[in-house]
């Protein structure tokens, strides 16, 4: 049974993900100027955050606000926090790629307590709440069982537009890929989270990610049974923003390659 906080969250993130479902139909029609296309995607992001505000703020007034367009609002309660993403993937949503997502996650005393991350394109609608498991549309969730690194596949974003994390994921990408089943790189960390939670991804890392980014994602892996840390050990994943995710057995040898380099 989902928590009043569950259901408000998923109420807001499916209405922001319809507003952007009809929005993703216009894109297509506005490629021929990129520019167009560009702002209208910031406008249908925008769009989609104030509708999880409206909602949300709406339901729990005195809750703290972080939300990735419209940045952090304290709330009366300094206890609890909306941590929220309303278009994780927006290159893709631009370019007319059907793989981004609506993050929601809500923060109680510095721990995620609930996560919706809902991918509207493909109506899969993953939640958890701590204590209660992660599931993908009511059906429950799991990581991977896989314990060989060589079978296994692993997500992360490697920085774009100059960004100085770049070759510190290039040298992580030339430890991994000759051991592994093959990196993905699809372009939204919290659907990345979302996919290591329902097993179809052994592991994901990223350099340089927002805590927007992966809130509602890292309590998705943990309800679905896998690890999840910060690049250092000790070092918080959701504020360092640098993360290591992965199935239990795997985490190790995972994390001990991608550490290599710190
Ligand atoms: C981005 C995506 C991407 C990750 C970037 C994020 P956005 O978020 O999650 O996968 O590699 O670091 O900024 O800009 O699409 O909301
Ligand atoms: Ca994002």
């Amino acid at each position: 049974m989902a928590s009043a906080n569950l259901n408000i969250m998923i109420k807001a993130a499916r209405k922001a993900g319809r507003s952007l479902v009809k929005d993703f139909r216009e894109v297509e029609n506005l490629q021929v100027s990129a520019k167009g296309a560009g702002d209208f995607v910031s406008r249908a992001d925008r769009e989609a955050e104030r509708i999880i505000k409206e909602e949300l703020r709406g339901a729990r007034p005195n809750y703290g606000w972080l939300g990735e367009e419209t940045g952090a609002e304290p709330g009366e309660d300094p206890t609890r926090r909306w941590l929220v993403d309303p278009l994780d993937g927006t290159t893709n949503f631009l370019h007319g790629l059907p793989h981004w997502a609506v993050s929601i996650a809500l923060e109680h005393k510095g721990e995620i307590v609930a996560a919706v991350v809902f991918d509207p394109a493909k109506d899969e609608l993953f939640t958890a709440e701590k204590g209660d498991g992660a599931f993908m549309n009511d059906q429950r969730l799991r990581v991977s069982g896989r314990r060989n690194m060589i079978e296994s596949i692993f997500a992360t974003g490697v920085p774009f537009g100059g960004r100085g994390t770049l070759p510190a994921t290039l040298a992580d990408l030339a430890r991994l890929m000759p051991v592994t089943a093959g990196v993905r790189r699809w372009g939204a960390a919290a659907l990345d989270l979302a996919y290591v939670a329902a097993g179809r991804y052994d592991g994901y890392w990223e350099r340089g990610i927002n805590s927007w980014d992966v809130a509602a994602g890292i309590l998705l892996v943990k309800e679905a049974g896998g690890f999840v840390e910060g690049l250092r050990e000790g070092e918080s994943a959701l504020e360092s923003g640098r993360i290591i995710a992965g199935n239990t057995q795997l985490f190790a040898p995972f994390a001990k390659l991608i550490r290599e380099r710190d």
